[in-house]
């Protein structure tokens, strides 16, 4: 059981909408492994009360909070204290009161997508990478591989988008969205960060018959848990990895600024929350 005393620690994800998040259910389950004294709440918050939402959360002693979409960029200009990966994504999906008052913040997302991949296994130093997308998630997932010394490739349907995204990156090599499939057999991670193959969203047929067979695929799709791109991997007997472990692994580092224990992800927990997508 819960406990929530007077003195509980409180946290919160602020988005609009947030019925989705699944973020609640993660740290409230972690929450009761650690039998720790807090909550953290669901806020369905419009862009345009982003800021006095932020103040009053921090005047009533919560003790930080995620932000998901449409305040990622918003987060990032109310934060006093950012650090490298918030100043190269040009947004925040964690932030967190310090006790002198400052709003200190950044983003976790790429972060989380490396660790999920690390958790199996894989290393990715020198790896030759291509990512399909040049939205919000493939910046922070591009950002954290570089870190790693891995070697990105970007395909994106607007050209253009992916040629921003390398030239801020400064690194990565572009791929012409029509060949992409062609070029396959060259790479030893293929990821997935567009929207196709979610849950609602158009019918996409991803194109593996060029892949090699060591190639690994992954989605940072969750829901569906088994994408279209995942499936037609695991149909060419190719090993996937699935993305529900980004989201988990994102939400580590905002629970132990919070609630001071640094979670763990395992199986118990990834059923947990994949069951509650079925629902
Ligand atoms: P996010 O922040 O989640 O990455 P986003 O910035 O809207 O969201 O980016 C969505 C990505 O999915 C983009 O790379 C987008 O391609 P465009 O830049 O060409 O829009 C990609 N995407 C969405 N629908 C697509 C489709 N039907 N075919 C190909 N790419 C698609």
């Amino acid at each position: 059981m819960q406990i929530i005393t007077g003195k509980a620690k409180i946290a919160a994800v602020l988005g609009w909408p947030i019925e989705h998040s699944r973020s609640p259910l993660l740290h409230n389950f972690w929450l009761q492994r650690h039998l720790i004294d807090g909550a953290y709440i669901p806020l369905a918050v419009k862009a345009e009360d982003f800021n006095t939402v932020i103040q009053s959360i921090k005047a009533a002693g919560f003790k930080g909070c995620n932000v998901t979409i449409p305040h990622k960029e918003a987060a990032y200009q109310c934060c006093d204290v950012v650090d490298e990966t918030a100043r190269k994504m040009r947004s925040v999906n964690t932030l967190w009161f310090a006790d002198d008052g400052k709003i200190c913040g950044t983003s976790t997302d790429g972060d989380g997508f490396v660790a999920n991949l690390k958790d199996t296994g894989l290393t990715l130093t020198n790896k030759k990478i291509l990512i399909l997308g040049a939205g919000g998630a493939a910046r922070s997932v591009a950002y954290s591989l570089i870190q790693e010394n891995a070697q990105i490739s970007i395909t994106n349907r607007t050209l253009q988008r992916a040629e921003q995204l390398v030239q801020d990156l400064g690194a990565g090599q572009i791929i012409k969205w029509q060949s992409w499939a062609k070029e396959l057999g060259q790479f030893d991670l293929l990821i997935n960060t567009t929207s196709l193959g979610m849950e609602g969203k158009e019918d996409f047929q991803f194109d593996l018959q060029h892949a090699r067979a060591d190639l690994v695929v992954t989605d940072i799709v969750y829901v569906p848990r088994m994408t279209p791109l995942l499936i037609a991997a695991q149909q060419k007997g190719l090993k996937t990895i699935e993305g529900l472990g980004m989201l988990l692994h994102q939400a580590r580092l905002g629970f132990s600024k919070w609630f001071g224990v640094d979670p763990s992800v395992d199986h118990e927990l990834t059923e947990f929350v994949a069951n509650s997508l079925k629902k």
